[in-house]
């Protein structure tokens, strides 16, 4: 189910669609790619098609993104991204609010993802722990998360 943002020309919705997986693909571009340095070789990888998108628009026009999959006793979250314009808007955290919603209506409620190191401050003030050792997945430094909902 899509949601429109109350008061605003925001809209999250699942990428069921070639053109929003599309757009999902050219945020990821715009902010792993040219942004971090990610090999588009890397970026793009062999879960995409069991992946569910998640697409974030503001009267149309692509903000956010992220996935999330199937994964142990519940499900990862990878790929969230959001346009360098639209940050520390509280725009991240709708996309994970989003896809904690899906995941919880399907019945998962335990969540993994690895994070970045520069961005377990975000994961953190949703309430994800981080466990294990620091380890490289594109030449960047992650730590793995968890929340139990
Ligand atoms: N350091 C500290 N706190 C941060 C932060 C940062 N870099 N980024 C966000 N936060 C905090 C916000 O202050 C806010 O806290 P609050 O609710 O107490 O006010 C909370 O996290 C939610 O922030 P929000 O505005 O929703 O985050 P965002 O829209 O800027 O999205 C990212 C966060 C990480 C998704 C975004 O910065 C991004 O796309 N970065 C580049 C790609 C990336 O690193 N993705 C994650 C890969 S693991």
């Amino acid at each position: 189910m899509a949601i429109k943002l109350k008061g605003s020309g925001f809209m999250l919705k699942i990428a069921d669609t070639k053109e929003a997986l599309n757009h999902c693909f050219e945020i990821r571009k715009q902010v792993f790619v040219d942004e971090q340095g990610v090999p588009p070789s890397l970026e793009i990888d062999q879960y995409e098609d069991e992946a569910t998108h998640v697409l974030l628009t503001e009267y149309g026009c692509p903000i956010a993104t992220g996935r999330f999959r199937e994964y142990k006793d519940g499900i990862k979250i990878e790929r969230v991204a959001v346009i360098k314009s639209h940050r520390k808007l509280g725009l991240g955290k709708k996309v994970l609010d989003y896809i904690e919603y899906q995941a919880k209506s399907n019945n998962k409620t335990k969540f993994y993802l690895n994070a970045q190191t520069q961005a377990i401050p975000f994961y953190e003030s949703l309430g994800y722990y981080k466990y294990g050792d620091v380890f490289k997945d594109a030449g960047i430094s992650h730590y793995a998360m968890v929340k139990e909902a």
